[in-house]
């Protein structure tokens, strides 16, 4: 088989790409490992900076996400049993999307279905051939038969334990790292959500946050070991700590129920450099991953998305290669900025285990400061609703 781009995986950063080139009259295939009820049933990111809404738009699939989605204008910060809101309309007149990744995903395979694009599911073994010649190559096995597909570029949005990244020549990528000292234990649950907008608590017990998916389905997270084995967490044992982390009123208020979903995830900065290696660009958590305070790792994939629709376009339609040849460097000048926000949130609202009083006054005095200064919300709004691409 012969393509234009071949994309490695379909989660949101492939097919999103693989919409957006179509549209453009540019052929791909989509080869993604899992089955599609695998990857539709994988409950991550909740929070779509208006950047991603817009994209999401371009390619032609917002049309549900603008009617059952949730605008939010403004965020909880809450510390020492109090909180305040940061409004992010009124600081830098943008919002946010409340849609959760499941239903991104779900409107991107219904939308692949309609144009007919090609997505292989259950790709196994798919290996990378002659990225740095003009001839590149992707093999794989479906059904005990051996495939290949030849292409113009690989497009890898693999995820972070994808095959792509790893293709590159340890002489040529850099890896950056911080893995921190605890998880995010999450839970879905049918439930009204105790607020309609996000709370992001410190408590000395530890960092909880209150988010939502719609009107009778609440996501609440509490810090935790990242170890902790998960029978250890009842729902009864999740809504107490819960509970006990966050304001009086909102705990007084949390409507609790049966969870659907619970899992701990760890909590990881990382950046691979370059994002493009001869014919290889890495898109989303293939090149980076970031902890999840803030909400950054979805909509930083759909940042990359965009920049790597920009220069293809170019490439094929006005044979122009500058987005191209520039792809890792603007894609990482973005990168690196949602690191820090995201690193930053992470460090001022979590309880690290070797925080010494001296840790424990600057973090109060990060949220003083922000509570009380205009300059230091817009700065928080700003991040919060997305960097321009
Ligand atoms: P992925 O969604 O990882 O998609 C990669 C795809 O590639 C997958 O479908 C995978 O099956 C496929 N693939 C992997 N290996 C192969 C292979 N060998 N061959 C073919 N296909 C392959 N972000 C937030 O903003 N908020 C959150 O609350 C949040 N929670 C998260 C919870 C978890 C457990 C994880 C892992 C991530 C979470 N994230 C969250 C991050 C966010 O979900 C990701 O940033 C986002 O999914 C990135 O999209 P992606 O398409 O780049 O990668
Ligand atoms: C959600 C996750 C986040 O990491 C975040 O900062 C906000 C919301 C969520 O899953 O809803």
């Amino acid at each position: 088989m012969r393509t234009q781009v071949c994309i490695i995986g379909g989660g949101p950063s492939g097919l999103l790409l693989s919409q957006l080139l179509h549209r453009a009259g540019i052929d791909t295939v989509v080869l993604e490992r899992r089955s599609r009820d695998y990857v539709l049933g994988r409950i991550r990111a909740g929070v779509l900076e208006w950047g991603s809404v817009e994209l999401l738009d371009q390619a032609g699939v917002g049309a549900r996400m603008h009617r059952e989605g949730y605008v939010h204008t403004g965020t909880y910060l809450a510390a020492q049993n109090r909180g305040f809101r940061i409004d992010f309309k009124e600081r830098v007149g943008k919002q946010v999307m409340v849609y959760g990744q499941t239903e991104v995903t779900a409107d991107l395979y219904h939308a692949r279905d309609e144009m007919g694009g090609t997505v292989i599911h259950e790709a196994e073994g798919v290996t990378l051939h002659d990225l740095d010649s003009g001839a590149p190559y992707v093999t794989y096995t479906k059904d005990g038969t051996e495939h290949r597909i030849d292409c113009d570029w690989v497009a890898g949005c693999d995820g972070y334990h994808g095959p792509s990244r790893k293709s590159i020549p340890d002489s040529v990528l850099r890896e950056y790292e911080r893995v921190y000292p605890f998880g995010w234990l999450g839970i879905l649950s049918e439930t009204p959500p105790v607020s309609h907008e996000l709370i992001y608590a410190n408590h000395e017990r530890g960092f909880a946050l209150c988010s939502m998916r719609n009107e009778n389905l609440s996501r609440y997270y509490v810090q935790a070991p990242v170890d902790d084995p998960l029978e250890k967490w009842t729902d009864q044992a999740f809504w107490d700590e819960l509970k006990r982390r966050i304001p009086e009123d909102a705990a007084d208020a949390l409507v609790t129920g049966p969870s659907i979903e619970k899992s701990i995830a760890p909590l990881r900065s990382f950046v691979a450099e370059p994002m493009r290696w001869g014919r290889l660009f890495l898109v989303g958590d293939a090149a980076h991953i970031v902890p999840p305070t803030g909400a950054k790792g979805l909509n930083l994939a759909m940042g990359d998305v965009h920049y790597l629709n920009e220069a293809l376009k170019s490439h094929y339609n006005d044979r122009d290669d500058h987005g191209v040849e520039t792809y890792s460097e603007r894609a990482l000048a973005r990168v690196w900025k949602s690191e820090r926000f995201s690193w930053q949130l992470t460090t001022m609202l979590h309880r690290f285990p070797d925080q010494s009083p001296f840790d424990q006054r600057m973090q109060e005095s990060d949220l003083a400061y922000l509570e009380s200064s205009e300059a230091a919300q817009t700065a928080l709004a700003e991040n919060y609703v997305g960097l321009p691409f």
